[in-house]
């Protein structure tokens, strides 16, 4: 238990099944401090890209990537227009360019390197020092924050998943479809939950969440609800 009274909330799920939106409406309806774990894999994977570290086949190249990580540094700053938090890659703001499909298809690549995931995972465990945090992704209850006071584990039918996906690029005006969304979709589902390093699994304490049906809106109802149970137990 942490040492206020606001407690750690730890939410994974695999991509675009509504647990990003879910965990900054809760942050935001209970004064906590939301993170998203994924920009930050998604920030080191855009250093990585501007710096060319992958071979001709789109691997990382492991070597080079872990020598630079010490240059590499993930921060969030509060954006007043949005009222969200951004991610900054070295003092400039790129929460734009790490959404990017370009970023998207190589971001679990880079996210096994078991060297990327120590760093990241040592700034999360700071950010959650003092609690009153809801931080998503897909280790935060079984590595970040194992002794989470409440773990959700959020699912959604692949098809549903890269619907929502396709609408949220299309308002950003990228140019793809549903095929391609849904099989970049399946490819990082089977690297986030195969790799060897920290895989997406449910941990036996987490309460699982399927969002196939349910509006934002009856989404945080059910995360607010567990949320104030947790914080009368
Ligand atoms: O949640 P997202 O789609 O933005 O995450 C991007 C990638 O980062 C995803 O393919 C898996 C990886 N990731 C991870 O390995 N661990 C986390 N805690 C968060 C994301």
């Amino acid at each position: 238990m942490s040492t206020s009274n606001k407690i750690t909330i730890a939410i994974d799920g695999y991509s675009s099944c509504g647990k990003s939106t879910m965990a900054k409406a809760l942050a935001k309806k209970m004064g906590y401090v939301f993170i998203d774990s994924g920009a930050m894999y998604r920030g080191v994977t855009l250093y990585c890209m501007r710096h060319k570290l992958f071979d001709q086949e789109e691997n990382p190249l492991i070597a080079e990537i872990i020598a630079a990580l010490p240059e590499i540094a993930i921060d969030f700053k509060f954006n007043v227009e949005t009222g969200t938090s951004d991610l900054h890659l070295n003092g400039e703001n790129v929460e734009q360019a790490i959404r990017m499909p370009d970023v998207a298809a190589r971001v679990s690549a880079v996210a096994s390197i078991k060297e990327v995931r120590s760093k990241l995972v040592e700034e999360q465990r700071k950010m959650g020092l003092s609690g009153g945090i809801v931080m998503d992704g897909r280790d935060i209850g079984s590595v970040v924050f194992p002794h989470a006071e409440l773990k959700l584990f959020v699912t959604a039918k692949p098809e549903i998943r890269a619907e929502r996906r396709l609408k949220e690029l299309e308002l950003k005006g990228v140019d793809t479809n549903f095929d391609e969304v849904l099989k970049n979709l399946q490819e990082r589902d089977y690297l986030d939950s195969t790799r060897s390093e920290s895989p997406l699994i449910k941990t036996s304490d987490a309460i699982e969440i399927d969002t196939s049906d349910l509006t934002p809106v009856s989404q945080l109802a059910l995360a607010y609800e567990l949320a104030q149970k947790c914080l009368k137990c």
